[in-house]
């Protein structure tokens, strides 16, 4: 086996569901072209900057960009509200610009002083035909932040499932196949499965790979649900009231007062 198939090599398969141990620089070049490519990948300005090894977030993403675009017709980057998006002035022009989508957290968490209400996704591509979607696309999702994390995950940013489950059904249609290069504990690819989409994820980090294959593996369940409801069904307007509310409570708790 050259070093080249070896590096191609499935570090775990199940149905539907195919996983990479390595670098994604290294793999994607031997991955053949998927429908869709959602990825959370090291953000600038994240406390876990040093994930992105020696690249470094910017460079890291610039190469893997390349690497995916002759891959795929639509990407989807995932990136805190706070990371500079100037971050993704390296997708090429051969995925243009769709629309953005706001991933709001609820209860919004403070960032030394700014209120981190949402994270934001970015969509890259062709645009989705309605006989494709068959549905409105909404740019808003209500994710409900997770209380405590999954039995064994103690991947140091997990994204919400229930951002995923809303970007796969929103983004993706049935059957299609979703890549995430950067897929930590495999967020994207149990959220890829249960929807009935097919998925590959990659991590250089042979920990994060079990821990995805882990959640993979897990069979659906039948009569309970283990994850908080993915999102909250209230009118929108409903929102800023609240988030008013909750960032006064905030600020008289740490002496400030927010008129
Ligand atoms: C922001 S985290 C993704 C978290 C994931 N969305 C989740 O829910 O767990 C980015 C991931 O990229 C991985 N990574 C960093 N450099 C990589 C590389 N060169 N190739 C593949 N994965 C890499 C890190 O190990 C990390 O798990």
């Amino acid at each position: 086996m050259t070093p080249e198939t070896a590096r191609a090599t499935p570090y775990f398969t199940t149905p539907g569901v195919t996983i990479y141990c390595g670098d994604a620089l290294k793999i994607l070049p031997y991955l053949n072209p998927v429908d869709v490519v959602i990825t959370d990948p090291v953000w600038p300005r994240t406390k876990n900057a040093s994930m992105a090894g020696d690249l470094g977030p910017w460079e890291l993403f610039t190469r893997a960009v390349k690497l995916i675009t002759p891959k795929t017709k639509r990407l989807i980057v995932i990136l805190g509200c706070d990371s500079d998006p100037r971050f993704l002035k390296t997708v090429p022009a051969e995925l243009p610009y769709l629309v953005t989508c706001w991933l709001r957290r609820i209860p919004p968490v403070m960032k030394g002083n700014i209120l981190f209400g949402a994270e934001v996704a970015y969509v890259f591509g062709q645009p989705f035909p309605w006989e494709h979607t068959k549905r409105i696309l909404t740019t808003e999702c209500f994710a409900v932040s997770r209380g405590r994390r999954d039995f064994g995950n103690d991947h140091p940013c997990p994204r919400n499932i229930a951002i995923l489950d809303w970007l796969i059904s929103k983004y993706t249609a049935e059957g299609q196949t979703v890549l995430d290069p950067f897929c930590g504990s495999g967020t994207t690819l149990e959220a890829a499965l249960k929807a009935g989409r097919k998925a590959i994820g990659i991590d250089i980090v042979q920990h994060y790979c079990d821990i995805a294959a882990g959640r993979c593996r897990q069979p659906p369940p039948l009569f309970t649900e283990p994850h908080p409801p993915p999102l909250l069904h209230f009118p929108p307007h409903w929102l800023p009231p609240v988030v008013e509310c909750y960032v006064k409570l905030r600020g008289r708790r740490r002496g400030i007062n927010l008129t």
